[in-house]
């Protein structure tokens, strides 16, 4: 068989040491939550030494990590300070809220005697950090259907901007995730409360708001797309099958794969997801956001790392979005067959209180074909995500049913 033969190009190829000895492959994350836990988890397996930064203590990934490192990484000074420190040859940014001024500075930089890499590259993180810069990038410079949208600084540019999208509309700060400061405003009436909400919970006081027109979607999907090395050096970029998901106040609680599309607009969806992968460039797993009505693919937004929705592939791909990342990143090779059809279904809180017990965790796991992720984060929010039901079955329908059912089966109750 003509690939078992060692090939020049493969023994050219990245190799790395020890973990915690001065030949370790040395990777930081900054961000350490339930998908940055995962990610670790994908390195470790690999052989990666890996540091785990995050804003608060025992955060998910630390918990996985050789090292676990509290830094503000949205303050430059501490976060140059960590990164000096271990001098990592590799940077994943996990979150948004970082001072990507910062790894645009340093990325390439020698360090070790190799160039700094950032997954996938700093200026990903730095556009993709900000509502305006990936939106101008995908509808303006790639031309690639949208909503329609306009910025607003104030409530009276709010107003204009609303009168030109039209209602119903999204409002939404530049700099948020995960649905915070988010409003769907139905009229005029409507927007004098939806710009305190979006002043509130933004993550940057006196920030901008994107306002967006609705686009009445038949489903959304999450198309992963990966930028991986192939053996002649080259970077290829491929497809997993599409995830369809739920959202509830700009939040995923339900996620499936494969969702079915019809031929001629998965085309066109890889199409869009490949040509936004490439303006942003690197190597890494990238979470693009699309809707589709009929054989119509608006664009919406990207993470270049792994998305939330993509948590079922731990349990529908032979390779999960966070091995593929991790792959990926270190220029290894990739593949993004499908194992089996599944479904994920988050868990919640449900309670403001720190160390949660979870109950029914049998009953959860004797549903046939199931798994369960808890992540181990230390404080309990109503609406914090502590973790998430997985099932595999035949089809998505059943898969659906019985991730529900895991995840109706876990409760959270408060210790004290
Ligand atoms: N213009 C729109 N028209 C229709 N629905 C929308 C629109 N914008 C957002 N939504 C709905 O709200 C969800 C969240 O929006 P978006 O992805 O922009 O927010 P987010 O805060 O970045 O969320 P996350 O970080 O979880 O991806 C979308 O997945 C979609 O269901
Ligand atoms: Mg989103």
């Amino acid at each position: 068989m003509a690939h078992l033969k060692p090939d020049p190009q493969i023994l050219a190829a990245p190799h790395w040491g020890t973990p915690l000895t001065p030949v370790a492959k040395r990777v930081m994350l900054l961000g350490s939550g339930e998908l940055g836990k995962e990610v670790v988890i994908a390195l470790q397996r690999l052989g990666v030494e890996v540091v785990a930064v995050d804003r608060y203590p025992n955060a998910p990934a630390h918990q996985v990590a050789h090292h676990a490192e509290v830094v503000d990484m949205t303050d430059r000074e501490a976060l140059a300070a960590v990164i000096d420190r271990y001098q990592p040859h590799v940077i994943v940014p996990e979150i948004e809220a970082i001072a990507t001024d910062l790894l645009v500075e340093i990325e390439g930089r020698l360090q070790n005697g190799k160039a700094l890499q950032v997954v996938p590259t700093a200026r990903a993180a730095q556009l993709t950090m900000n509502r305006e810069g990936i939106r101008e990038l995908a509808a303006q410079t790639l031309g690639l259907p949208t909503s329609p949208y306009r910025f607003a600084d104030n409530l009276t540019q709010l107003t204009e901007a609303a009168q030109a999208v039209g209602f119903p509309c999204v409002i939404k700060p530049i700099m948020s995730s995960s649905g915070k400061g988010q409003s769907v405003v139905r009229g005029a009436g409507d927007l004098a409360a939806a710009w305190d909400l979006a002043m509130t919970a933004g993550r940057v006081e006196g920030v901008r708001v994107i306002v967006e027109g609705w686009v009445t979607f038949d489903y959304e999907i999450t198309l992963l797309t990966v930028r991986a090395r192939g053996l002649d050096g080259s970077v290829e970029t491929h497809f997993c099958p599409p995830i369809g998901h739920l959202q509830v106040n700009g939040d995923y609680v339900e996620s499936w794969q494969p969702q079915a599309m019809p031929p001629d607009t998965l085309v066109r969806a890889c199409e869009m997801a490949q040509a936004v992968t490439e303006a942003l460039g690197g190597l890494g797993l990238f979470g693009v956001e699309l809707f589709v009505k009929g054989e119509q693919v608006w664009f919406s937004e990207v993470s270049p790392r792994p998305h939330d929705t993509g948590l079922v592939t731990l349990v529908t791909q032979t390779q999960s979005e966070f091995e593929l990342h991790a792959r990926a990143l270190l220029g290894l090779p990739v593949s993004v067959s499908l194992r089996s059809p599944g479904a994920s279904r988050v868990i919640y809180g449900g309670v403001d209180a720190q160390a949660v017990m979870f109950e029914g965790l049998a009953n959860a796991l004797a549903v046939p074909g199931t798994d369960l992720r808890l992540f181990g984060k230390p404080e309990s929010f109503v609406k914090r995500r502590l973790g998430v039901g997985l099932a595999a079955a035949d089809t998505v329908d059943v898969a659906r049913e019985r991730a529900r059912a895991v995840a109706a089966a876990v409760t959270v109750t408060s210790a004290n």
